[in-house]
């Protein structure tokens, strides 16, 4: 004979801090990083254009806007116009947004396994090579991101 256990409760997870889920793959495991407490400079290299955009960072003004970790590489690209692909929402289960940290790679969070997993899929893998939704500078030395001539979607780019 079954027994009836019940009622059910209804299940409800608590809200994320600041009512945000950027940057959280929930099927991942997640670590700490450090925000910038002070501001310091970033600029962004593009191969295809060969253009060049320095932008200061007001650690005040984080996160710039929704899609990526709050105050990731893809936080500030997107959050000042700059072009990079993120075709997961940035939520570290594609390569779209990989691009290569320069200079100032010290001053980022490590890279985790998913991350890496990720990466491996990416083209020209570099040894400075990250997922600028998940790397973040933490403000200690100024950064010179490039973004890869084939950071491209290549989703968006397949004729239909
Ligand atoms: S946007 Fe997909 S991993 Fe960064």
């Amino acid at each position: 004979m079954l027994s009836r256990v019940g009622p059910w409760k209804k299940f409800s997870p608590a809200p994320p801090e600041n009512n945000s889920l950027a940057g959280i793959n929930p099927y991942i495991k997640q670590t700490e990083v450090a925000l910038p407490t002070r501001p310091y400079r970033i600029t962004f290299l593009s191969r295809e254009t060969g253009e060049s955009r320095v932008i200061e960072i007001d650690p005040v003004r984080l996160p710039f806007q929704r899609t990526g970790r709050p105050g990731s590489i893809l936080d500030i690209a997107l959050g000042h116009d700059i072009e990079m692909e993120h075709t997961c929402g940035g939520v570290c289960a594609c390569a779209t947004c990989h691009s290569i940290v320069r200079s100032g790679l010290a001053s980022c969070n490590e890279a985790t396994e998913d991350e890496e997993d990720q990466l491996e899929e990416a083209p020209g893998l570099t040894i400075q090579s990250r997922l600028s939704c998940q790397c973040v500078p933490d403000g200690s030395m100024d950064v010179v991101v490039e973004i890869p001539a084939w950071n491209r979607n290549a989703v968006k780019e397949t004729p239909h």
